[in-house]
């Protein structure tokens, strides 16, 4: 069984000046222990949609519609207290931020301990022996466990989100940007660390960076999302390597490549559609390099392009 299908979905955001159409019929899947690959613009919905799988919404947001299953359990429809019993059980979130979160006048590992107790029904001793062995799961020193979050540095407070992240052995583990905030080579670190666990535990991973190197090297399969939309979806040499968008082009053209003289990537000219307003044609046109008038009046559904390949351009019937 599929281990996660997001069928539809659409997420707006009640504002001051109407209805914000963040996530507006996003459609993808992830097997289990696979790898999805999360990319586009700042802004595109990207985060939204990982809120909404995990319902943690802020209150303005809300699910419009669509189907978002967990191994056939339809999440949208679930109470409060059965999406809470998931978290973490299930599914957990790794934020940018995350690390920020630790509660700083508690050692870290009851604040792990604590975490499990909350999911599951064994002892407190129990839960310390087992944040014990999440630590050494996240390649810290077991004895650290006793620290205090001031005492690490932002790499080890990420780690040790990891491990709050992983101490229920979810199936799924969502990483929204969750090595941003680090330098690189802690970003490697954790990186690495999260494929090994992801292989280990044969956890389902939906990774969310601008970094395209990252999720070349991480993911099995790439969503391309731009203005609320998955534009193309497929395996992850597909996308990057026989690109069918043209929105997904300008990405990789912005993507800076070291060794190249240009230092300072250019920019995609333009910039996304107002989302208040109902979009008529295709999100991408006005910027588009390749648009055509039907582009302007018709939206295009996503066709297939390759083995597992999707895209949604008018120009590819075109070839
Ligand atoms: N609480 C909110 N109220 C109103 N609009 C919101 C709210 N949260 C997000 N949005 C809007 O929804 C859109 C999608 O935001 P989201 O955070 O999902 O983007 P993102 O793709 O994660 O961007 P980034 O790469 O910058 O993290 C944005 O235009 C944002 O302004
Ligand atoms: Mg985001």
């Amino acid at each position: 069984m599929t281990l996660l299908e997001v069928k539809h979905l659409r997420t707006y955001f009640q504002t001051s000046r109407g209805l914000y159409r963040a996530v507006d019929d996003t459609s993808f899947d992830l097997d289990h222990g696979e790898a999805l690959g999360l990319v586009g613009e700042s802004g595109c919905g990207k985060t939204t949609c990982a809120l909404s799988i995990v319902r943690l919404l802020p209150k303005e947001g809300k699910i419009h519609g669509g189907e978002i299953f967990l191994e056939g359990t339809d999440l949208v429809n679930l109470s409060d207290e059965e999406i809470r019993s998931r978290r973490w059980k299930d599914i957990s979130i790794i934020f940018q931020g995350s690390m920020n979160a630790l509660n700083p006048v508690m050692k870290v590992g009851d604040q792990i301990a604590e975490a499990i107790v909350l999911h599951e029904k064994i002892s407190k001793q129990e839960a310390l022996a087992r944040a014990g062995e999440l630590f050494e799961l996240v390649e810290m020193p077991v004895d650290r466990i006793n620290n205090y979050p001031h005492e690490f540095s932002g790499g080890m407070k990420q780690r040790v989100m990891i491990a709050i992240a992983l101490a229920c052995k979810p199936k799924l583990v969502i990483g929204d940007e969750p090595t941003t905030a680090l330098d690189v080579m802690v970003q490697a670190q954790i990186l690495n660390l999260l494929e090994k666990l992801r292989k280990e535990l044969n956890m389902g991973l939906i990774l969310i960076t601008h970094d395209l190197s990252i999720l070349a090297e991480t993911c099995d399969r790439i969503a391309v999302m731009y203005a609320g939309k998955i534009v193309e979806f497929g395996p992850v040499e597909e996308v990057f390597g026989n690109t069918a968008h043209p929105y997904t082009e300008r990405l990789i053209a912005c993507f800076p490549h070291i060794g190249k003289e240009k230092i300072i990537p250019p920019s995609i000219e333009g910039i996304p559609p107002n989302l208040l307003e109902p979009i008529s044609g295709c999100p991408f046109y006005p910027r588009c390099h390749k648009a055509i008038p039907l582009c302007a009046i018709q939206e295009p559904e996503m066709e297939k392009v390759g083995e597992k390949h999707f895209v949604s351009c008018h120009r590819i019937r075109e070839g």
